[in-house]
């Protein structure tokens, strides 16, 4: 099948509507939150029109369906990822996911492989969205373990000079973005995993920005635990995947407790269910799990390799406009080796809430402001930027829109 994202469009019922005034949506915010095909509503709808009940407990028919839904999307999930079915923890988003793993660690006491104190490091880098920082700050200060991290360099990528002073042998944590969401950059992760495992370190992988958009499988990148969220990955909300090797997640402690994730309870204690229940205390989120996989399988019928080239095309052709305007600047990557398609910029003296403001005004939607990467944006010396983030539906169409508003910004701003 060619690849065609005209046709592609036609899945997702969003792109019928207008916006501002009967203007064509430009969507280029999917790397905030992608748009959904019919398929993946109609599995959320259909799950409580007529599967809804809750997994794992009822002994009737209805429960007995929605845990084959939930526990099919399971094992969709993890034929996606590479992974074993039972290393598939179902979650609320990729911030949850990561919280999880960064506060189980912090569970652990003396004797567990996971057990953190004084003089231990966990490493991140510059370029990570707040989900992959604020969590292992925050483990940092509740364990005394120092948080260290890799440099990014002027033109966005990791700084892996001293990766050996970086990640030494105290470190027990690596926690980095497979792609970063700002720059585009995607992470050369054979030498850092290589290194982290060297020293007996978990390699933490933040895959919001690359399951959704390329190939990943967990087990030929050799890490350890790995998070993204459904919503980026044409799913539905509400739903997020952790995943982690069979023997780690045996040994890691809970997070969340309550029911369903234990094995026996006393008034005084409780034993753990193994992997996956030990992660998901509660109902779970079953219509979601559901719009996942219906989401997880339109990528698979329209292949991820595909869908990756298609991006790149459009990340080639955009970089290439981009580099005609005049004071308009790339922050990050300005070639496709080793990116993918989010492009943030500056433009001139022109505030990139004022261009935000300017684009929808034309149908455009982009994102505007520091992405959730506070620190990055600082290192990269820009207060803000404006993202536009491609996907399997955007077409050269959207990007010369795009290109099109940029310069009719210009006039309107009178610079
Ligand atoms: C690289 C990266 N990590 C983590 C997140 C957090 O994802 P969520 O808000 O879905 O939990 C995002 C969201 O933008 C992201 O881009």
């Amino acid at each position: 099948m060619s690849f065609d994202p005209v046709a592609i469009r036609r899945d997702f019922p969003i792109f019928n509507r207008t916006i501002r005034d009967g203007k064509r949506l430009v969507y280029l915010d999917s790397g905030a939150t992608s748009q959904k095909p019919q398929s993946v509503i109609d599995a959320e709808v259909d799950f409580y029109r007529l599967h809804n009940a809750a997994v794992h407990r009822g002994a009737h028919q209805l429960a007995e369906e929605a845990t084959d839904i939930y526990e099919g999307a399971r094992e969709t999930v993890a034929q996606f990822i590479g992974a074993a079915i039972d290393e598939v923890v179902f979650t609320k988003s990729a911030t949850e996911s990561l919280n999880l793993v960064a506060y189980a660690i912090g569970n652990a006491s003396a004797g567990n492989r996971f057990h953190l104190s004084p003089g231990d490091s966990i490493v991140v880098t510059e370029m990570e969205h707040h989900a992959n920082l604020i969590p292992w700050q925050q483990l940092a200060a509740r364990t005394g373990a120092a948080l260290t991290w890799f440099e990014v360099t002027p033109e966005g990528r990791l700084d892996l000079d001293n990766i050996n002073s970086v990640i030494t042998e105290k470190t027990k944590v690596v926690a980095l973005t497979h792609q970063s969401n700002v720059l585009g950059t995607i992470n050369p992760l054979d030498a850092i995993v290589k290194r982290a495992h060297e020293v007996g370190a978990v390699v933490v992988l933040d895959a919001c920005q690359s399951v959704p958009h390329m190939s990943v499988d967990v087990k030929k990148l050799d890490i350890d635990f790995l998070a993204f969220s459904g919503h980026k990955a044409l799913g539905p909300t509400g739903v997020g995947v952790f995943w982690g090797k069979a023997e780690l997640l045996a040994e890691l402690p809970p997070f969340l407790t309550g029911g369903s994730m234990i094995e026996t309870v006393t008034m005084t204690g409780a034993t753990w269910a193994p992997a996956p229940r030990k992660f998901e205390a509660g109902v779970p989120n079953m219509a979601q799990a559901a719009g996942l996989a219906a989401a997880l399988k339109y990528l698979n019928t329209i292949g991820l390799e595909n869908v990756h080239r298609h991006e790149i095309e459009l990340t080639q052709y955009l970089l290439e406009k981009f580099a005609e305007i005049e004071s308009l600047r790339v922050v990050g990557p300005t070639t496709t080796e080793s990116r993918g398609g989010s492009i943030s910029f500056t433009f001139g003296d022109i505030h990139p809430h004022d261009l935000g403001q300017f684009l929808d005004s034309q149908g455009i939607a982009v994102r505007t402001g520091h992405h959730c990467a506070w620190p990055l944006n600082r290192k990269m010396g820009v207060p803000a930027t404006t993202r536009a983030s491609l996907y399997l539906y955007n077409t050269t169409e959207d990007c010369d829109a795009l290109v099109q508003g940029i310069l009719d910004a210009e006039k309107y701003f009178g610079r």
